[in-house]
């Protein structure tokens, strides 16, 4: 995303223009932008060579997935209906993981049937129940079990999965149990210790902090798993305060670990892969003024994007066309939907706008279009890929006729 002469392009398309064919909002992606963040991402880690595992809850649309399948990785899925698309897709089981503290019976057997590379299981009961269906089916299926190190990733409380209050994962002593347990099991082989803290982390320590956590499980058991798995988590900077995590530091980190446990490393990667790829074109349907601040009324709302009435996210946001008037006085940029907490973002001051503008709420890539919802009966957005100078509907915006 970037300027020419005050208009903003999507590569190389006028974000204006695309508007115009397009009806908004819809989710506009960069295929550049998701090609330099795997590679980006590969290049971080290249002296580990981990299995990377992409976390399809934060982006599920068929299209990336294929994309980022063609870049070589594999993905995290935590449902059936994920790892129906992940395999869709193209992506082979054996680079799929399935993370989640309630898969059923149904979805147990689903993934053994498909011979995923490891369930990774949240509970003993879940333990469990994939050794009773493996049992039935006479196979041995391979695990992971998932750690909660109880550790504080420091990031926004709702998105933080790592502390004993969470729900998921499963405390040290009850892993070192369950694994004295089961480790003998003829249904199920535990190879994998698994762990997911938090997302948007933007400090390396607590990944300090988490793999020596892991590092002390696997002294005190002694046991040989052939997989560690750090999920994913990696933050990414919304606002351009140029705040990132130290890709260096967390890598160093895992390669000292690496010295002394022979393992491969695994890891589930979201938000930093699909984060910064996409913005969510959006018109003013209304400027409403009042003494106080200008509501700035879009055509888009938080059923098309969630993440700020959800978390209390804050996300840029940006005109297509700059334009050199600037009005001090709060802007309240909102949605139609009859919720006060629809509302994206409040500015002191922002350029003068109109009706029919065109602005782009930015970084929407990850728990963006995943999230969305027919919240006042409104239809999902359109996602469109732009590639250099052309573009792509990647999925079209829901029929209203068929919806009603
Ligand atoms: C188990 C697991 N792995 C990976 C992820 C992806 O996290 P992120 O998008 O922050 O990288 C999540 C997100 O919640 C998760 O729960």
């Amino acid at each position: 995303m970037q300027y020419k002469n005050k208009n903003l392009y999507i590569e190389n398309i006028n974000a204006h223009s695309l508007a115009k064919k397009i009806d908004t909002p819809f989710y506009c992606y960069s295929f550049d932008k998701l090609k330099r963040n795997i590679d980006e991402f590969k290049k971080n880690f290249s002296t580990i060579n981990p299995l990377i595992c992409f976390s399809v809850k934060s982006n599920n649309n068929l299209n990336i997935l294929r994309i980022i399948k063609n870049f070589g990785l594999g993905a995290d899925i935590v449902s059936r209906g994920e790892l129906l698309r992940a395999l869709k897709a193209g992506i082979k089981p054996e680079k799929i993981v399935f993370s989640g503290v309630g898969k059923t019976a149904d979805e147990i057997s689903f993934a053994i049937k498909k011979k995923i590379l490891l369930i990774n299981a949240e509970s003993e009961n879940e333990v469990k129940a994939i050794q009773k269906i493996a049992k039935r089916k006479r196979e041995k299926v391979n695990i992971g079990l998932r750690l909660n190190p109880n550790i504080d990733a420091r990031t926004l409380g709702k998105i933080s999965t790592g502390r004993n209050e969470d729900k998921f994962g499963i405390t040290g002593k009850n892993l070192i149990k369950i694994l004295n347990k089961f480790k003998n099991s003829s249904n199920i082989n535990i190879k994998c210790l698994s762990v997911h803290i938090g997302s948007q982390i933007l400090d390396h320590r607590p990944y300090l902090k988490m793999i020596k956590v892991i590092d002390n499980i696997i002294e005190k058991t002694k046991y040989k798993f052939d997989y560690v798995d750090l999920g994913g988590g990696m933050g990414i900077d919304y606002n351009l305060n140029s705040k990132k995590l130290n890709y260096k530091k967390y890598n160093l980190i895992i390669k000292k670990f690496l010295k002394k446990n022979k393992v491969k490393i695994i890891f589930e990667p979201g938000r930093s892969i699909v984060g910064n790829v996409a913005v969510l074109i959006s018109k003013v349907i209304y400027v409403k003024s009042s003494s106080r601040k200008n509501f700035i009324i879009l055509d888009s709302a938080m059923n098309d994007f969630m993440r700020p009435a959800l978390y209390g996210s804050s996300h840029r946001i940006v005109p297509a066309k700059k334009n050199q008037s600037i009005v001090k006085k709060v802007h309240d940029f909102v949605g139609p939907i009859c919720e006060t907490t629809d509302s994206f973002l409040s500015l002191k001051k922002y350029q003068k706008l109109n009706e029919n503008d065109i602005l782009a709420i930015c970084d929407v890539g990850a728990y963006g279009i995943v999230l969305a919802s027919n919240y006042n009966l409104r239809t999902k957005p359109a996602e469109v890929m732009v590639s250099k100078s052309s573009f792509k509907i990647i999925s079209k915006r829901e029929n209203i006729n068929k919806l009603v």
